[in-house]
């Protein structure tokens, strides 16, 4: 038997981090376009990793369980890379918060009832969410703490209150945020540590689908005027995952390390804060 890495969302970000962490383990990838994960698993056979591809869809609990069981096949699950996602171009507001903000949150749930003791798991929100106000404390403990089959009915989150896709999706990665924070105590109590990485523009297929989409400028504007001036790499992401999975990590959980570019600091104080 082996330790398992459950990979969850077969596209860049979470195969720099797999590169980092996996070697000598079993890696389990989930993807809801399994040619995704076929692709992943090729290019990570062909570099001496130990790979299976799985289809499966992180708006339904029930493919979230199948992926654990086929993980459990392997060994005990030691690590959790969760970066399946849909973007604001990609998806109407409906599935954005079935995929993003419900299915990440019974990942999370899910996994955190397995975990075994030393396991690390790290979840990829996105600097998105920082640019919205904060809720408050009330709005916070429901993202956090609310059972999650009942997520989806709070009312912040039903269709009034969401303005669009890009809100929609700010919305989920701010709950992400709130439940990590609360299932980091759960995994805790298994000695087990949960983080999240929010990371600003990663040139990854999701975000050329942001450049080419209607927002485009926005988001080119929004690395020309950070101040690294340009858009981040995968493997920068994975810097920081493979700090926070480490041993020099052990201190660290419950929390989300922004690493964005600085975009999120020039949105309030350099040249990308809003006109008004
Ligand atoms: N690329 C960026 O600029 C950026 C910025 C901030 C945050 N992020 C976050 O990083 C994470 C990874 O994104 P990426 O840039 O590597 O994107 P990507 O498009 O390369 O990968 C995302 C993967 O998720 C899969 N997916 C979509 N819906 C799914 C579902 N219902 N079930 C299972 N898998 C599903 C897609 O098929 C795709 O393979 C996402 O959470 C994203 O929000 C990315």
């Amino acid at each position: 038997m082996k330790d398992v890495v459950l990979w969850a969302g077969a596209g860049q970000i979470g195969l720099a981090i797999a590169r980092r962490v996996g070697f000598g383990k079993k890696i389990v990838v989930g993807d809801k376009r399994i040619e995704n994960a076929q692709a992943m698993a090729d290019i990570m056979n062909n570099a001496g990793y130990d790979v299976t591809p799985v289809e499966m869809d992180l708006a339904s609990r029930e493919s979230i369980l199948n992926l654990i069981t086929e993980g459990q096949k392997y060994g005990e699950i030691a690590i959790l890379i969760s970066a399946a996602c849909v973007s604001p171009s990609q998806a109407s507001i409906e599935t954005i918060l079935k995929v993003d903000l419900y299915g990440t949150a019974v990942l999370l749930e899910e996994v955190g009832k397995v975990i075994k003791n030393g396991g690390v798991g790290v979840h990829i929100s996105s600097q998105s969410g920082w640019r919205m106000p904060q809720l408050g404390n009330e709005i916070d403990d429901q993202l956090a703490t609310t059972p999650t089959e009942e997520l989806l009915s709070l009312p912040i989150l039903q269709p009034e209150h969401i303005k669009d896709t890009l809100h929609a999706y700010q919305m989920a990665k701010r709950c992400n945020e709130k439940r990590v924070m609360a299932q980091a105590c759960k995994w805790g109590a298994r000695g087990a540590r949960l983080n999240d990485i929010a990371p600003g523009i990663i040139v990854t297929p999701l975000a050329v689908d942001e450049f080419n989409g209607p927002r485009g400028d926005f988001y080119k504007n929004m690395f020309a005027k950070c101040p690294a001036g340009r858009p981040g790499t995968a493997d920068e992401v994975a810097n920081v995952a493979e700090l926070l999975m480490s041993p020099a990590g052990a201190f660290i959980t419950g929390t989300t390390i922004l690493i964005d570019g600085g975009a999120t600091a020039s949105y309030y104080y350099g040249p990308l804060k809003p006109q008004n």
